[in-house]
């Protein structure tokens, strides 16, 4: 039966519109095997707690209203208080709480540590993921997010969670197994991931959820996200063999998150960036373009398939044109003039690569569509491992992205693209293969070994070896309820 039309004071606050994320607190838990009903009778306590999306939106109004009336009054805008929560269980928490029905991913159902050599984490049969923290090789039973403008706000909103399941208490109904803080980067940074790049810029849009989009960015169907609306591929006979092809009726309006821990090693990435410039160029000039090259975009955000020669800050910060282009100028979809073929974004968003491969589909990229929520952890650079080129302090990205289907997600652009040589699928003139390499950030395998080509607009073909710069230490795979699942099927 069709489902009632979309409501989103049903659906969490992350999934569609994001958490605030000045600062956001990953609480990583376990549940108490002796005392799952009291956990379950408490959860009841913590749904008042949890932020729709709908509340979401309606702060993100009063922000701009509080912005307009500064601005009309001369005076910088205050920072209004607020705080989100959100919570989401892992299949091994599922199933601890009693909920045995079959959710219908079977990337979800085997969780992270199992898919960890498809996604190539380094490890073997026999030393199985040694980057990853002891908490995610043991396995985490759920995650309860908590994000605020402040420290002092999440603090607090953390204390009160605590207290409803007793932690730290001889009664406690769940204990702590990680706690990891992310805070976005300070001043000019703001925005910017640790290797100094504007993240966050291309999001889809959701039909019947956000009313307008900015030019180039793609509407997707609610379904890409939301499990049984109209788009999830789980309701199509086409896909069964990823799974059952029912999901129970609870999952309704509820997502899939993948959680990666993800540290970057941001000194070696700038030290090498200064040792291999792109010759012929002014050499910080030819530093900046490698890591715009590899990035597929400048650090101020610009893209490179518009801006293939220098950064253009207005053009970085501009949504009205900073998401518009397909790598389909002229020229674009066989030449790596402007963007290698192996560039981060293309790789993980490869456009009109794609989505011109098959032109009966109306849009054969929207199923790998994700919608990105992550944010930066550990401090800035210090002037000694600028110096030395080496990392000391531990930072990078606590990468969190929602979809429907988590093979057609996450997996996919992981797996089948970003470590995927081959990938976008690419012709030279004699109609031989071009094999484009490895995705600079993200791409990786199991042996460890990485390179790309076409680094170097002026000589396209030449291969350039990649020491990793990216590395995974665990995640998992959640779900993320409905609250009126939360209500009817996961609290007592
Ligand atoms: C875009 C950095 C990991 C998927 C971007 C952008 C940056 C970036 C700077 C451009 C900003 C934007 O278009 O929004 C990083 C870093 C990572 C990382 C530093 C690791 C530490 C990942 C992972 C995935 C991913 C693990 C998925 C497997 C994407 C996608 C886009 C993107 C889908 C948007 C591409 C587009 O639509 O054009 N990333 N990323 N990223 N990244 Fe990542």
């Amino acid at each position: 039966s069709t489902p009632a039309p979309l409501d989103l004071n049903n659906v969490q606050g992350d999934i569609l519109a994001g958490l605030p994320k000045k600062t956001q607190t990953y609480f990583f838990f376990l549940i108490d095997e002796s005392r799952v009903q009291a956990f379950r009778k408490q959860l009841a306590t913590l749904i008042p707690l949890i932020t729709t999306t709908a509340q979401v939106f309606s702060h993100h109004e009063k922000i701009s209203q509080n912005k307009k009336d500064a601005v009309g009054r001369g005076v910088s805008p205050s920072l209004l208080k607020i705080s989100g929560v959100n919570i989401v269980f892992s299949q091994k928490g599922l199933v601890k709480m009693g909920i045995n029905d079959n959710i219908g991913d079977d990337v979800f159902r085997k969780g992270m540590l199992a898919d960890a050599p498809t996604l190539g984490d380094p490890g073997t049969a026999t030393s199985d993921s040694p980057d990853w923290v002891p908490a995610f090789k043991q396995g985490v039973d759920g995650m309860i997010l908590v994000s605020g403008e402040s420290h002092q706000t999440v603090a607090e909103t953390l204390a009160e969670i605590e207290r409803i399941f007793f932690v730290g208490a001889h009664c406690a109904t769940i204990h702590e197994a990680l706690r990891i803080v992310g805070d976005v980067r300070p001043g000019k940074e703001k925005g910017h991931e640790h290797f100094g790049f504007l993240d966050g810029i291309s999001q889809p849009a959701v039909r019947g959820v956000n009313a307008t989009n900015n030019p180039g960015q793609e509407f997707v169907r609610q379904g890409i996200t939301l499990l049984g609306r109209e788009g999830d591929d789980k309701f199509n006979a086409a896909f069964v063999d990823q799974g059952p092809n029912t999901r129970p009726s609870w999952a309704l309006d509820g997502s899939f998150l993948a959680f990666r821990y993800l540290f970057q090693l941001v000194p070696e990435f700038q030290t090498f960036l200064k040792r291999n410039p792109i010759a012929g160029l002014a050499p910080d000039l030819g530093s900046e373009l490698l890591g715009a090259r590899f990035v597929g975009r400048w650090m101020s955000g610009a893209p490179v398939d518009i801006a293939p020669t220098h950064d253009d800050p207005a053009l970085g910060k501009d949504a009205s044109r900073n998401n518009n282009f397909r790598y389909a100028f002229p020229d674009d979809s066989k030449t790596q003039d402007r963007c290698p073929f192996a560039a981060h974004t293309r790789k993980t968003n490869p456009r009109a690569d794609i989505e011109d491969l098959n032109a009966t589909t109306a849009n054969a990229n929207e199923k790998h569509r994700i919608f990105r929520r992550g944010v930066q952890f550990g401090p800035e650079v210090t002037a000694a491992e600028a110096a030395s080129g080496k990392t000391v302090h531990g930072r990078g990205l606590l990468f969190a992205a929602y979809q429907s289907n988590i093979h057609f997600g996450f997996q996919f652009l992981q797996n089948n693209w970003s470590n995927t040589a081959n990938f976008p699928p690419k012709t030279g003139p004699t109609g031989a293969a071009v094999i484009s390499g490895l995705d600079p950030l993200i791409g990786q395998n199991t042996a460890g070994a990485r390179s790309m080509i076409g680094a170097n607009p002026q000589s396209q073909s030449t291969s350039l070896t990649l020491p990793t710069w990216v590395v995974p230490k665990g995640g998992e795979y959640f779900f993320s309820p409905s609250i009126p699942a939360l209500k009817a099927t996961f609290a007592l």
